[in-house]
């Protein structure tokens, strides 16, 4: 979809659909600049007082007209002004958006409501609304054969207000493009079924990413894994017939601008290995490459959006299968900082291509560490699949992953991660073990481990994406299917951290 800004009056723009941002006042719908924009005085006011549109949140009300330039208006409910929030918003857009295509609408005009009724400022407003339309006509990228019809997304959106608002909102649509973008390459990724995403391909995609945006990519087959002794990456990977990489993404923007490395778990199937999980829902563990998923999206935000940063983004990642070859319960790896691990149960893979990639980003003394894996389901049974856990070693750092999450809507809850977690993590026959002991704090014990990969003087921050990077079920921004989460979240963190 297209974006634009005009400083025509709304009702003389030609197109098939105009969109009229509708508030409540007093708990009453206030059509006076519904009035003002198509005329019909009081003959339209009461056909609308009678039509039952309350304005709430989710109320949609297609009209017919003769005197704007538009074939169909649309009333979209935004609610109160004083309770619009930038995610009450991307909401809004999104129910508009969709039923902009609902009624294969090609060319749509947004009328930009008053900026008095707007607790934010228009570049938000139109970030927001180019989310929420973007994310919400997310395509579900299925694989079915025949022919497909049914309406088409719109090709043009325009924003129509005061030229004097044109700079900020043409800011902010260009943001949120790039945010949605980001999002919705993340989505795709996760959706691809894992016969397609192997992790050979994940790094196709990802160099096609580098290619378009300026990033510098290298890619570690099986040989140079076993050259930095990256026994964790090659151990998960083992029992595939899809071997492992560890694809890396670098951009350098100048010698003053901060370091920050991304790290991504990219499991592209999880199986559990010998430590076999159950049939039912498996398949949903196609989604084990959330978190790779989220640092190349959220690559291609900061990337668009020219952040001054020095980035790396890693995505170590590996098919875990079982096999005769593939790693068993009491097998002992090493990784590549040379602590021994010993494999307690393969099922817990995602931490040990994670230590060798943590310690990989260690090696440039980044100022930031994030990373981002689908990690526990114990963070699922903890925070359900509205939040992501956040745990860490640098207080900075997890505050401004707190902010990013409540500008973004991907939000995440703070989770202990301190000495006593690392001590249940020490192995009998090796540095580390891979599980904890029993089935307690499984969150932190795995953010525990990972912490022995990463320098005490680095700021880190692990967040366990487990439960908000799949849905099960279709919500205003997003199918069923891969979310995206934490593309949003980790760009808009980078964004803050340097701004
Ligand atoms: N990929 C899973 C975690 C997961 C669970 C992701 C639910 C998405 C949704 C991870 O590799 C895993 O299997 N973790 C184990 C760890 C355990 C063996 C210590 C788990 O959470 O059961
Ligand atoms: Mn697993
Ligand atoms: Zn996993």
């Amino acid at each position: 979809m297209q974006w634009t800004v005009s400083s025509t009056t709304c009702a003389d723009l030609p197109a098939d659909l105009l969109v009229l941002p509708v508030f409540q006042k007093n708990g009453k719908p206030d059509f006076k600049p519904v009035g003002k924009i198509l005329g019909g005085g009081k003959t339209l006011t009461n056909v609308l007082d009678a039509s039952g549109f309350n304005a709430k949140a989710e109320a949609l009300l297609p009209i017919p007209t003769h005197n704007t330039k538009a074939g169909w208006v649309l009333l979209v409910g935004m609610g109160d002004a004083k309770d619009l929030g930038l995610d009450k918003l991307r909401k809004s857009a999104a129910r508009a958006a969709a039923k902009a295509r609902a009624m294969d609408a090609a060319r749509v005009v947004v009328n930009v409501p008053a900026a008095k009724d707007l607790g934010f400022d228009d570049q938000s407003f139109a970030r927001c609304w180019v989310e929420g339309a973007e994310m919400g006509l997310s395509p579900m990228g299925d694989l079915k054969s025949g022919q497909k019809k049914g309406p088409k997304s719109p090709k043009t959106w325009k924003f129509a207000a005061d030229a004097k608002r044109g700079r900020a909102l043409r800011a902010g649509l260009a943001e949120g493009k790039s945010y949605a973008d980001g999002c919705l390459l993340a989505r795709d990724l996760v959706n691809m079924p894992p016969n397609y995403l192997t992790p050979a391909v994940l790094a196709s995609r990802a160099r096609r990413v580098a290619k378009a945006e300026g990033f510098k990519c290298t890619v570690l087959g099986v040989p140079q894994l076993k050259k930095l002794n990256m026994g964790g990456i090659l151990g998960v990977g083992q029992g595939s017939v899809n071997p492992p990489r560890l694809i890396v993404l670098e951009k350098k923007h100048s010698a003053k601008a901060p370091t920050i490395s991304l790290v991504g778990k990219g499991v592209t199937f999880d199986s559990g290995g010998i430590s076999l999980k159950p049939g039912l829902n498996m398949d949903i563990m196609k989604c084990d490459m959330g978190g790779a998923a989220a640092v190349l999206g959220a690559a291609l935000i900061i990337s668009r959006l020219n952040l001054p940063v020095n980035l790396q983004v890693l995505m170590p990642a590996a098919e875990n299968m079982p096999d005769g070859n593939a790693v068993k319960p009491a097998d002992v790896i090493t990784m590549a900082n040379g602590q021994t691990v010993e494999v307690l149960n393969t099922d817990a893979e995602g931490r040990l291509i994670l230590g060798d990639a943590l310690w990989y980003a260690g090696k440039g003394k980044p100022d930031y560490i994030m990373d981002a894996a689908t990690l526990t389901g114990a963070c699922v049974v903890a925070l359900g699949n509205l939040f992501a856990g956040v745990m860490g070693n640098s207080g900075e750092l997890i505050e401004t992953l707190e902010q990013a999450g409540g500008e973004t809507f991907e939000r995440v809850w703070h989770m202990p991660l301190v000495d006593e977690h690392k001590k249940t993590m020490e192995g009998t026959w090796g540095d580390l073990k891979n599980i904890g002991g029993g089935r307690e704090a499984g969150a932190s014990t795995a953010a525990a481990f990972l912490a022995s990969f990463v320098d005490d003087e680095t700021a880190w921050a692990h967040i366990d994406i487990a439960g908000p990077s799949w849905a099960d079920s279709a919500s205003a921004i997003s199918p069923k299917g891969g979310t995206g989460f934490g593309a949003r979240l980790m760009a808009r963190a980078v964004q803050i951290l340097v701004g």
